[in-house]
């Protein structure tokens, strides 16, 4: 979700209206993305390489969370979203960490579309992470060398259980993926649009999901 600060910026404004603008269109996106057949919509709204902005601008995106928990879940919960958090999320604050978990817990059952929602997520992080936790079962005995195979990592990384992404978009004109899940984007099309993302929204979604309708997608065959 790249270009809040751009956006801001082209208005004179300080960088945190951006953020605030990229609120709603995170409304839009996630209103719009179950009509569009997507099963599993990841938001990456804060990067584990994030804590390095300034204090005041982690804190502005830190209140921006805890007020879209707050405000947001009850209704997501009745539009059939279930939640899903990625990232070290056990390092953000307590308050934080107990709003995840209600919001996880209160929509676990819901079908219509699962939200994952990716804080302090970086993909590196989460793979040392998965390499940490994969030694301390070899060294006490529990993981045979032999067992680590791709399986065996997606069972232990923060997606596990879910589908690989399809498509990967990101906004604002920059052509990376910036440590965002990286092994799970092995065969991901990926689409990179101009559009700053307070300026995304559903026609926008709408506009990448057609162009990952034309992909040929062979992954790695033929
Ligand atoms: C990148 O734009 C955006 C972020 C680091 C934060 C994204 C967060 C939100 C949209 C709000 C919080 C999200 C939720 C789900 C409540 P940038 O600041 O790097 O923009 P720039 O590259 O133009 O400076």
């Amino acid at each position: 979700m790249d270009g809040n600060g751009r956006w801001a910026k082209a208005r004179h404004l300080p960088r945190v209206m951006g953020h605030r603008k990229g609120v709603e269109a995170v409304r839009r996106t996630i209103e719009a993305a179950p009509d569009l057949g997507i099963e599993v919509l990841t938001l990456y709204a804060f990067s584990s390489e994030n804590w390095r902005r300034p204090a005041d601008e982690v804190s502005d995106l830190m209140g921006l969370l805890r007020h879209y928990l707050r405000t947001e879940i009850a209704e997501l919960h009745s539009n059939g979203v279930r939640l899903r958090f990625i990232g070290d999320t056990a390092a953000l604050s307590s308050d934080v960490v107990a709003m995840l978990e209600q919001a996880r817990s209160l929509t676990a059952a819901n079908t219509r579309m699962t939200l994952v929602l990716a804080l302090n997520y970086g993909s590196h992080d989460e793979i040392v992470r998965v390499a940490r936790a994969m030694v301390a079962e070899a060294a006490s005995g529990t993981l045979a060398p032999d067992a680590i195979d791709p399986a065996a990592i997606e069972a232990r990384l923060d997606t596990a259980g879910l589908p690989p992404p399809d498509l990967v978009i990101r906004t604002s004109g920059e052509q990376r993926l910036s440590n965002f899940l990286l092994w799970q984007s092995a065969y991901a099309e990926l689409v990179f649009t101009d559009e700053l993302w307070p300026d995304f929204g559903g026609e926008s979604l709408k506009r990448a999901v057609a162009a990952f309708g034309q992909r040929d997608r062979r992954y790695g065959g033929r």
